[in-house]
């Protein structure tokens, strides 16, 4: 059994109030970090924790709280990131509506260490029983004195704002969501200035994900040092891992970092291995933004090492033969799924959520879908493979946010894995309409 540090209540029933939530050690860290620590020794015990940004960078969150300006007489802002729109991640609407008063508390927290006194939790505007849940902890939290004026008798006020998201992905970019929130178009900035300089109303602000905020009640009851001796290298702590696609058991699981892949795929704890009757084919890893790999590199590197999962060991090989462990979105291919369709599908969604801002991502973004789209009807030729890769490269590092890698890596590792594939769609255009039609050609099954 995998440690739990974000899940370990969350069967019990009732867990979503505050007084089950209270009854199984709920707000004791808040109540030790207010009343024992000052906001330094709380931003200490992040940093010794290692514990690193969820919502897909992987950036360590004490670092980006040291990097928080504090100029005389400015506000600070706290924002918990909860828009959660990358296709296959769904974690954090699992947590935020399975124990609510986790964000709250790890929220509170994260404010009082960053010296804030307004905080904001923006979610996914489609989420809106998820926005009532949050309210209701926040309520509930207030009323026993957690939340608001002078909390705990420590003469530290914090209010707490919860807002629904303006209905894009782009406004899951922490800039964009910063504009979002300001009320304006959820456009991302051009950076310098970063967030911790100039964030929300030009203050200085942080962002985080909604799983590192969460963290925190643990690491501050249980101490950094300890946080850090979970998990493997820098890969500290344990993650939220959305499983889906063609697995027994899809759902969403908190592994300890350094669990190989092989046994979260077939374990019966976690995803219980692919349906009955079907192999392996594909793996993206991370979410929909990171490279897909094929089954002969999921539970072995190129070097045949264990693949763990892992910050590390998914991005092993670089892109030439790893993946990323970005927001944990595991979506798992067998022999069944079209690897050119699903590249199309992928490419219809950037495209769409493309802000148009810059011109490699809102153009070349529309190319890849339209020659995508060409060559899974049958209408491509063999020129059609190397333009995707070529508008791919000079999308790639080329925007101001990295909505543009996001789209390009998904289609360069596709057809770096794949490219058989693709060519049987443009050599035997007939036969690939057909419907219910994959190839199958060099990809190895597992
Ligand atoms: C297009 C795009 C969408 C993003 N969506 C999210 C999101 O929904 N949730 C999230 O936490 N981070 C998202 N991010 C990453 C954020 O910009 C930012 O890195 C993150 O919120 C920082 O929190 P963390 O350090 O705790 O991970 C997105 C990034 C991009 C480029």
């Amino acid at each position: 059994m995998s440690k739990k540090i974000l899940l370990e209540h969350a069967h019990i029933e009732g867990i979503e109030t505050f007084d089950t939530y209270r009854k199984n050690g709920g707000y004791e860290a808040l109540e030790k970090a207010i009343k024992t620590m000052s906001p330094e020794a709380v931003v200490e015990e992040a940093k010794k924790s290692g514990v690193r940004g969820r919502g897909g960078a992987g950036f360590p969150m004490g670092m980006k709280w040291g990097f928080l300006a504090k100029p005389e007489g400015v506000p600070r802002y706290l924002v918990c990131n909860a828009d959660e729109s990358e296709p296959g991640t769904f974690k954090d609407h699992y947590l935020m509506k399975t124990i609510p008063h986790l964000l709250i508390e790890g929220m509170i927290i994260s404010s009082f260490a960053l010296g804030a006194n307004k905080s904001f939790i923006y979610v996914r505007g489609e989420l809106m029983y998820v926005i009532n849940i949050l309210q209701q902890a926040i309520a509930e939290a207030k009323a026993n004195g957690f939340l608001g004026k002078n909390i705990l008798g420590s003469g530290y006020d914090l209010e707490l704002v919860v807002h629904p998201g303006g209905g894009a992905y782009i406004c899951g970019e922490e800039t964009a969501l910063l504009e979002s929130l300001e009320g304006k178009r959820g456009n991302p900035r051009n950076k310098p200035p970063f967030p911790a300089v100039k964030g929300l109303y030009q203050c200085p602000t942080v962002v985080n994900n909604v799983e590192s905020i969460a963290n925190m009640v643990w690491i501050i009851n249980n101490g950094g040092d300890a946080y850090a001796a979970v998990g493997v290298g820098r890969s500290t702590g344990t993650k939220l891992i959305s499983a889906s696609g063609h697995i027994k058991n899809p759902g969403v699981y908190e592994i300890e970092l350094g669990l190989s892949v092989e046994e979260f795929m077939n374990s019966d704890e976690y995803c219980g291995g692919i349906r009955d009757g079907h192999h392996l084919k594909a793996l993206v890893a991370g979410g929909s933004s990171v490279p897909i790999i094929p089954a002969n590199l999921v539970y072995k590197t190129a070097n045949g090492e264990d693949r763990l999962m892992s910050y590390e060991s998914l991005s092993d090989g670089g892109f030439a033969t790893g993946t990323m462990l970005g927001s944990g979105g595991f979506i798992v291919f067998d022999e069944t799924a079209c690897i050119v369709r699903n590249t199309w599908n992928f490419s219809r969604f950037y495209h769409h959520e493309s802000c148009g801002q810059c011109s490699p991502c809102r153009e070349g973004t529309g190319w890849m879908e339209k020659v995508l789209h060409r060559i899974e009807h049958g209408h491509g030729n063999m020129r059609d493979i190397d333009l995707l890769v070529d508008v791919a490269k000079k999308i790639e590092g080329n925007t101001i946010c990295p909505l543009g890698d996001a789209a390009a890596w998904p289609v360069a590792s596709a057809i770096r894995h794949f490219r058989d594939e693709f060519e049987w769609h443009v050599k035997y255009p007939k036969e690939a309409t057909r419907p219910g039609a994959v190839y199958m050609g060099e990809a190895e099954l597992v």
